[in-house]
């Protein structure tokens, strides 16, 4: 979604945006623009629709922008088409303010209306020109500070943002303001930094201040100083950034999927070793108790997207192995839901960005009803991080591909983790079975290197499958759930249209779209349902299906009815999911490869959703 960037020191501000811009590209965008304020005081604003690069080329053409102050934007479009006039920066018609914004104004209707009444007029359909003319109405009418033109515009908006803004009259300064969208600011050297994500700043510095809701914070070279609503300073502590700045680099592969799926081992080490403490699952150290974990009465997994389907799979752990009764809901009907909560429940809230709209909306829902919270967050100091009663870090380090895989891979780790503590304190498994749980878990990443050597294998798969016209992923219990990620992850990339089907629900209507040469894909990793989903490919396959097979231990019956079989390695049947994915999460990859399409930033789509 849209991005932010903002700079103030003693270089060429435009270098340090469009460098700003082209780290947040991954986010997704259509337009993109930067203002900049030279040495007279003259803010210039390029805005382009399209990559970041027509945006240099347009500031080449007009012979560059000269200043050491500025903001940068990168739009995905929500009011108003992807075009010049809807990109960000917006301005009032006198360049009195010029701003940046993330996030979407609620009442812009209600706002417009009295900005009309008041003699604006709008050349723009952006919420945002909205929100720049309120504070420049505001400015104007009352104190002619910064601050409280920001806070009074704030009271007034109902949405959600973050901006980024510049005063005419305040030559030495840049405000930003926020509410439900990340801002991250950081100072180095003189030099003063700001953001939307973390990895547009990485390079420049590793101290970073987070804004929290209804805050503001003004930027001067040296300096960055914050505001609460009424105006009051306020004083933060920095965080530092485990990330390295090459993290977000392709680092010699030709696309961050590809990078990101070669870094699941490490992804997977990492997050598990920050869970053990001498061979025991700890989450002392969270602050989650033993005494805590024994009170939890049912357990609600909550994400959108990846993030959910993680929790499809966690439920059967949960389940099975903790014996604690979980639901899974997507983040966007939960929040909406007038359902009866559990109180004594514990509400686990799965996100990589820890910014997702809906799942924040859904861990707050959960927290004003009174109900534990648990986030499992991979963004270090994003909201949903600081909100939630707990915080499980997953260590995948930056993720760049809008699709996710290492995440999604660390998610999982931090579910199944958790399920072992639960089932340890709740007596609901012995002592060895935990013991040898835990040896099965520490054999994941190299079972991850073992696949991942099986490559050339998958793209040979791949160029069999890329012309399909659907793709079906089948399984049952766990299977289910990596059908549901495996469909998701091809469908978003290769735009090949592809469902994920509990096996035995092929019957109820699905199996009616099987073709002569259907590509069905067959997780069988589950050994009291394995005969089961042999017999509903056996069906496909009878109405003309291509199988492929993703099967384990017993490939005997998989390899008389397949067309391709891939083969994975063996482990405890709770974790498959976290095997069998890395094959399906390569095979998107090349068909995606394959047809030529953007693997890293498919159409429509955007890495963090902050917008509902
Ligand atoms: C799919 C994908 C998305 C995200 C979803 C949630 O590959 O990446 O479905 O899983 O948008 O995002 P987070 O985890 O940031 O809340």
């Amino acid at each position: 979604m849209c991005g932010i960037v903002g700079y103030i020191g003693e270089h060429q501000a435009s270098d340090i945006l469009l460098d700003g811009l082209k780290k947040l590209e991954y986010r997704g965008y259509d337009s993109a623009g930067v203002a900049v304020r030279n040495d007279e005081n003259k803010i210039s604003v390029v805005k382009t629709k399209g990559r970041i690069k027509f945006l240099k080329a347009k500031i080449e053409e007009g012979h560059g922008l000269f200043g050491t102050s500025g903001i940068g934007h990168t739009r995905w479009a929500t009011h108003g088409e992807p075009s010049e006039d809807n990109a960000h920066p917006h301005a009032s018609d006198d360049f009195n303010v010029v701003a940046v914004h993330n996030g979407i104004i609620e009442n812009y209707d209600e706002l417009k209306a009295k900005l009309i009444r008041k003699g604006y007029s709008f050349y723009s359909d952006t919420d945002t020109e909205i929100a720049v003319k309120l504070i420049d109405y505001y400015y104007k009418k009352y104190l002619h500070t910064p601050c409280d033109a920001i806070s009074k515009a704030m009271v007034r908006i109902r949405g959600s943002y973050a901006l980024a803004v510049m005063f005419k009259d305040y030559p030495e300064e840049i405000w930003v303001a926020r509410k439900d969208s990340p801002i991250v600011l950081g100072e180095k050297d003189g030099e003063v930094y700001m953001a939307s994500d973390v990895t547009a700043i990485l390079s420049h510095t590793k101290d970073v201040y987070y804004l929290d809701n209804m805050e503001l914070a003004r930027m001067k070279r040296g300096s960055i100083a914050f505001f609460n609503i009424d105006g009051d300073e306020i004083f933060k502590e920095t965080q530092k950034i485990a990330w390295e700045a090459e993290a977000a680099e392709k680092g010699g592969y030709p696309h961050f999927m590809l990078k990101e799926i070669h870094e699941e081992p490490r992804a997977v080490k990492d997050t598990l070793s920050s869970l053990l403490k001498e061979n025991e699952i700890s989450l002392e150290r969270l602050g989650i108790s033993d005494e805590d974990l024994k009170s939890i009465s049912s357990i609600t997994v909550i994400g959108c997207g990846s993030a959910y389907h993680v929790g499809v799979s966690a439920q059967y752990v949960f389940e099975d192995m903790a014996r604690i009764p979980t639901r899974v809901e997507l983040a966007s009907e939960y929040r909406y839901r007038n359902a009866p909560l559990d109180k004594n429940g514990l509400v686990v809230v799965i996100s990589q960005s820890g910014e997702t709209a809906d799942s924040l909306a859904a861990l707050r829902k959960a927290k004003a009803e009174g109900i534990k919270t648990l986030g499992i967050v991979n963004v270090v100091g994003s909201t949903i991080a600081r909100e939630a009663d707990y915080v499980i870090q997953t260590i995948a380090g930056p993720e760049i591909a809008v699709a996710t895989t290492k995440a999604y891979s660390a998610q999982l780790i931090c579910c199944y983790a958790l399920a072992l503590k639960l089932a340890k304190v709740r007596n609901s498994i012995d002592e060895e079975k935990y013991v040898s749980l835990i040896a099965e878990l520490k054999d994941l990443p190299s079972k991850i290197e073992e696949i991942l050597s099986e490559e050339e294998d998958i793209k040979k798969l791949a160029s069999e499958i890329r012309n399909a016209k659907d793709i079906f992923f089948i399984g049952r219990e766990i299977d289910y759930a990596t059908s549901l990620e495996g469909s998701l992850k091809m469908k978003e990339i290769s735009y090949i249209h592809s469902e994920a089907y509990a096996a035995g629900e092929l019957k109820h209507g699905t199996i009616s779209l099987i073709e002569k040469g259907t590509p069905v894909v067959g997780i069988l990793t589950q050994s009291n349902v394995y005969e089961k989903t042999i017999s509903n490919l056996i069906e496909t396959k009878t109405r003309g299906a291509h199988i492929i097979c993703v099967v384990s231990e017993d490939k005997e019956k998989a390899n008389t009815i397949a067309d391709d079989l891939i083969s994975i390695p063996n482990t405890a049947e709770y974790f498959m999911t976290s095997l069998a994915i890395i094959p399906l999460q390569l095979l998107s990859y090349y068909v995606s490869v394959q047809l030529g399409l953007n693997v890293d930033k498919p159409r429509n789509l955007a890495k963090s959703v902050t917008v509902e």
